[in-house]
């Protein structure tokens, strides 16, 4: 096992607090600036430093930087975006989103995966292992590409492309699919998020009691 790599690589500065707290979902990505090799090896890097159970490391990530091949892929996102739409909610077409829907952005994704510099594919050996032994990796990866100024949104596929995007990469059939992650610099700032107050959802000691702040 390589145990070389203790010290942090030099290009992960930014404070962790405000990379946590400046990382929002980028789905906009700038096709013209470039993410290089170095740069994804450093977030694979700060990937394989994470928990996971028994150190048993089960995450694989495959890495697909190839324009054509994005552009191939882009087009299974934006069928397996749809596709999930379909099933959930029995749209077809941007006309079937409600206004104000969450969804509305997500849209925007299907449509912009063609353009992403980068998409790394998430997953993990077959050994019964549980995708809890992954997502660790996953964060420390997304956080370690926001130190770097480089955007990324998390996001899934769905069964109706798996087929067809596993062949498109030789992706061996008893590998087992966690999710996908485009990077790339943002067309878009970095910036707070909305989220619910941790008030609303951290219990104190007892279910359903408050914590000691608002
Ligand atoms: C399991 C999971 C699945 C997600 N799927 C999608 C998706 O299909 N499309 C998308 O655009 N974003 C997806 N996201 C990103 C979320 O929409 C995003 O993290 C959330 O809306 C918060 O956005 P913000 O960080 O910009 O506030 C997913 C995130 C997670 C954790």
């Amino acid at each position: 096992m390589d145990m070389v790599r203790l010290d942090p690589p030099a290009e992960l500065t930014m404070p962790i607090g405000e990379a946590m707290f400046s990382q929002r979902a980028m789905r906009r990505m700038d096709p013209s600036r470039p993410v290089t090799d170095e740069q994804l090896e450093i977030v694979l890097n700060a990937a394989s430093k994470a928990p996971n159970g028994g150190n048993a490391q089960p995450a694989r990530y495959l890495v697909i930087r190839e324009r054509a091949a994005i552009e191939e892929f882009g087009k299974l996102y934006f069928e397996a975006w749809w596709a999930k739409r379909r099933d959930a909610y029995g749209w077809t077409s941007k006309a079937d989103i409600p206004e104000g829907s969450v969804y509305r952005l997500p849209a925007l994704l299907a449509d912009e995966m063609v353009n992403a510099p980068v998409v790394i594919l998430v997953y993990s050996e077959p050994s019964g292992v549980a995708a809890s032994s992954t997502f660790p990796g996953v964060q420390n990866l997304l956080l370690s590409a926001r130190a770097m100024g480089i955007g990324s949104v998390l996001t899934t596929l769905h069964p109706q492309v798996m087929d067809r995007v596993n062949a498109m990469f030789d992706v061996p059939e008893e590998m087992v699919f966690h999710c996908c992650i485009p990077l790339g610099y943002p067309r878009g700032n970095f910036g707070p998020t909305s989220r619910l107050p941790t008030s609303a959802t951290t219990s104190w000691g007892h279910w359903g009691e408050a914590p000691p702040w608002k």
